[in-house]
């Protein structure tokens, strides 16, 4: 694959000499175009070197060879990192003032900016618009991560890893091959918004500790996966994930069940498809401490009371039904069956209780789903359709929902 991995201006330029191993050590063809400002942390010899192609950031180097022109026609794919707040903001008005800004102007492939910035400039509402900007336009802009900055500060900001960088890239590059070679998927979401709950909530004790739960996230960031892939603009409410979010959503991070369900309700107002993927605890402590709970000697281990957090996914439903109805509500069920009923009736029993349209679910047990790559469930409708069963990769599964959400959609919610 041809790649062009433009550099921008930033401390974590170094970084991303590791980023061009990664795709030189996987084959791929890397020309490397830094700003002017990237030279200053990152000389144009290192790139040379690290890519084995000639490295230039003006429009007047190789004129006869119309460089501006050909780099982006001929790149499968445009990789820049670090993105400044100014790259950004020069992307998203447009301007051509270098090599890197023209380029991107002739992009004819996908296009993935990977920002590191110290996090006041992240969050400035001008950053955030031209975020906006770009990822209307189709660009995929991945959250920076969250830690120490250069300098004493720490937050949202740091350049995501190398290998996270590397992932995203790749699997870009491989939706637009795959769109490219199927333009008519056979799941389509095109126009539909779909928002995504992920991850598992933390019910706060005091400031240090909480009750959680083991849901690593990986089921929801591959039905996002598919869903945008399917054509779908997509809301991703993350709470507690062992994985990054998926890149080219619209991102909610939430902690706990009460500011997912605030979330959830606020997403739901203008969405055509809600998906309960997250695992939400059911109970909370009655009461959190301002400050951390001590132990003391000679005094009983405290007792702490739980009190319920009200059902979201019920409290969707109901919201929706008072709403005119067009929408398609999702729940997932954990199940591992007991004396009282096997994994199916208790899940029949649970679409029944929430009146969701569809159930997705899972049997449970320590050691299964939770955190696992691979996953196997059981769809079921509340609109007639027989159960399916759906099992392999996570990515497969998310596919044969979003298979499902689109056929249920379409049946009972055709576009006006
Ligand atoms: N859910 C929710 N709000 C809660 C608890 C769960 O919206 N307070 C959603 C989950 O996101 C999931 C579905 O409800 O989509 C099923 O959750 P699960 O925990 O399996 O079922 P419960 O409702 O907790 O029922 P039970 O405790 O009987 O298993």
């Amino acid at each position: 694959m041809r790649i062009v991995l433009g550099v921008g201006g930033g401390i974590a330029a170094y970084k991303v000499a590791s980023l061009l191993r990664l795709f030189t050590e996987a084959e791929h063809e890397v020309t490397v175009i830094p700003t002017e400002a990237a030279t200053r942390f990152v000389g144009v010899a290192t790139w040379e070197a690290l890519s084995g192609n000639p490295v230039s950031n003006s429009v007047f180097d190789a004129v006869e060879s119309v460089n501006h022109v050909r780099l982006g026609h001929e790149a499968d794919l445009i990789v820049v990192a670090p993105a400044t707040a100014d790259l950004l903001a020069r992307a998203a008005a447009g301007q051509a003032g270098d090599l890197l800004t023209t380029t991107l102007l002739m992009a004819h492939g996908p296009v993935l900016f990977a920002p590191a910035m110290h996090t006041e400039m992240w969050q400035h509402a001008a950053t955030q618009a031209n975020v906006e900007t770009l990822r209307s336009r189709g660009v995929t802009v991945l959250e920076p991560a969250s830690g120490r900055l250069t300098g004493a500060d720490s937050g949202p900001g740091r350049l995501p890893e190398p290998e996270v960088i590397f992932a995203a890239a790749l699997a870009l590059a491989e939706a637009a091959q795959a769109a490219e070679e199927n333009p008519s998927p056979r799941t389509s979401l095109a126009g539909r918004s779909v928002t995504i709950s992920a991850g598992g909530t933390r019910e706060a004790l005091d400031p240090v500790r909480f009750l959680g739960n083991r849901s690593s996230g990986k089921q929801g960031v591959a039905l996002a996966a598919a869903a945008l892939e399917a054509g779908a603009t997509v809301r991703f409410i993350a709470a507690h994930m062992d994985i990054e979010p998926p890149a080219g959503v619209e991102l909610v991070r939430v902690e706990s069940a009460l500011e997912l369900r605030e979330a959830a309700l606020d997403a739901a107002v203008d969405s055509d498809v809600v998906i309960m993927a997250a695992a939400v605890a059911d109970f909370r402590p009655a009461a959190v401490s301002d400050t951390k709970i001590k132990k003391v000697d000679g005094e009983d281990a405290p007792v702490i009371q739980l009190v319920r957090n009200p059902d979201i996914l019920q409290e969707l439903v109901e919201r929706r039904n008072t709403h005119g109805g067009r929408q398609l509500v999702v729940g997932f069920a954990a199940e591992t069956g007991d004396a009282q009923g096997d994994v199916l009736e208790h899940a029949t029993a649970k679409l029944k209780r929430k009146g969701c349209d569809l159930l997705v679910v899972n049997q449970v047990g320590v050691g299964r789903v939770f955190g696992q790559d691979e996953n196997s469930v059981v769809i079921l409708s509340g609109h007639g359709a027989q159960p399916q069963p759906a099992a392999g990769s996570k990515a497969d599964v998310a596919a044969a929902v979003m298979d499902r959400v689109a056929s249920e959609l379409t049946q009972h919610f055709p576009v006006a």
